[in-house]
């Protein structure tokens, strides 16, 4: 698996450092609140377990598993409901958990259904962020690190369901998902 890997961009020692700063963060900015985390399945998992650690206030956790319909590479807009909350968010602070923004067509639409669902605040928080993949107008309020154009993988992020383990966040090897010859 590790072999997959052309270079590491992230290591687990910073991503580590970055989830104790993150959290800190969040403990200052949810102090006398009580806030839903939600994750998006799956990226957000490694991240969202990590970084809620560091926060020491009162906090629910929920779930949300979208998928854009027609796959990634068609980047209709149209997002589906896999899995909903089970969590009433009307009136709730909302603290969405992604492991990667990068069309922001995910996250837009989040962000508008929860609006409608009448949340008091959402506020979003991403390990990774990729401006240059931006189609949709949207940014997160906490960003852990910015990444440039490249395949990434590890700690939550994947290529065809695989290199989610990986303690790191590390670029493909381009012969994996058949770039150019290397
Ligand atoms: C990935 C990633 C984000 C989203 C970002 O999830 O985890 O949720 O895509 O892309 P966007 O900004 O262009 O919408 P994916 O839909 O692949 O599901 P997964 O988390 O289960 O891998
Ligand atoms: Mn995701
Ligand atoms: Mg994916």
């Amino acid at each position: 698996m590790h072999n997959d890997i052309e270079k590491v961009l992230i290591t687990e020692e910073e991503i580590k450092a970055k989830c104790q700063e993150l959290g800190r963060q969040l403990t200052e900015e949810y102090d006398g609140k009580f806030p839903l985390a939600i994750g998006v399945l799956k990226g957000a998992m490694p991240f969202m377990s990590d970084i809620l650690r560091h926060v020491e206030t009162y906090i629910e956790m929920d779930f949300m598993d979208v998928s854009s319909y027609g796959g990634k590479m068609r980047s209709s807009g149209e997002v589906k409901i896999v899995k909903d909350l089970n969590t009433q968010v009307e009136g709730r602070d909302l603290l969405i958990i992604e492991d990667i923004i990068d069309s922001g067509l995910t996250l837009s639409y989040l962000v508008d259904l929860f609006k409608y669902r009448k949340a008091r605040s959402i506020k979003i928080v991403t390990l990774l962020d990729k401006p240059s993949g931006r189609t949709a107008k949207i940014k997160a309020d906490i960003v852990g690190f910015e990444v440039p154009n490249e395949f990434v993988v590890g700690y939550g992020l994947d290529y065809e369901e695989k290199y989610r383990n990986l303690p790191y966040i590390g670029v493909l090897k381009p012969r994996i998902y058949g770039g150019e010859e290397e």
